[in-house]
């Protein structure tokens, strides 16, 4: 089985979602390890209540990026990862990571790339006034939110439709798509 680390910033339910597609045996990978730059995180204690490894580091206390992306390879190495999912880990994968894993490294994010990069991606397809957004899974290159998708679903906006209510959408898509695309690659 392959060993897969998850990285995330922030509330971590796509995390929660491949823990549960792995739970119930739709993901077949152990889930060796979460990277989180955000001590305080709620994915950190959706790790911790399923007995899974974690590094946690402070960016700001690192003298640059390949700094601490240095020291996460090491805690990739010693746990031999096969694949890193990015579960909203908000920053950008520099050098050093995507040297170590090149075509390893897998994004998700809320819009229909190449709409909508960078951050609040669903407020900006809103604001907008698109007819149509949703979701797109793509393998992580140095840019932000670029490189070959790999899965996309699509959300049509209804006439009454608030933020609230895409925001329920896209995150309903995102846990069913990301855990079988997940599958899919790791099947390969
Ligand atoms: C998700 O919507 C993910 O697609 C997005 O962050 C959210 C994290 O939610 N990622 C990006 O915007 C990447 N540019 P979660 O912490 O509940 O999984």
């Amino acid at each position: 089985m392959k060993n897969v680390a998850v990285f995330a910033s922030g509330t971590g339910s796509n995390f929660q979602a491949i823990i549960d597609a792995v739970e119930q045996g739709t993901l077949q990978a152990n889930l060796v390890l979460l990277v989180c730059d955000k001590p305080g995180a709620k994915a950190i204690e959706r790790a911790n209540s399923h007995n899974i490894d974690t590094f946690v580091f402070t960016p700001k206390q690192y003298e640059s990026k390949s700094a601490f992306e240095t020291e996460i390879v090491s805690e990739l190495q010693k746990r031999d990862v096969d694949y890193i999912a990015l579960a909203g880990y908000m920053r950008l994968i520099g050098p050093t990571l995507l040297q170590s894993y090149e075509g390893k490294i897998i994004n998700i994010h809320p819009s229909l790339l190449p709409a909508f990069p960078g951050k609040d991606a669903i407020g900006q397809a809103f604001q907008a006034g698109v007819e149509k957004t949703g979701v797109t899974i793509h393998y992580v290159d140095e840019g932000m939110d670029t490189g070959p998708a790999i899965a996309q679903g699509d959300v049509v906006l209804e006439e009454n439709e608030t933020m609230e209510t895409l925001t329920k959408k896209i995150q309903k898509i995102e846990h069913e798509l990301y855990p079988k695309t997940l599958q899919k690659i790791i099947e390969q």
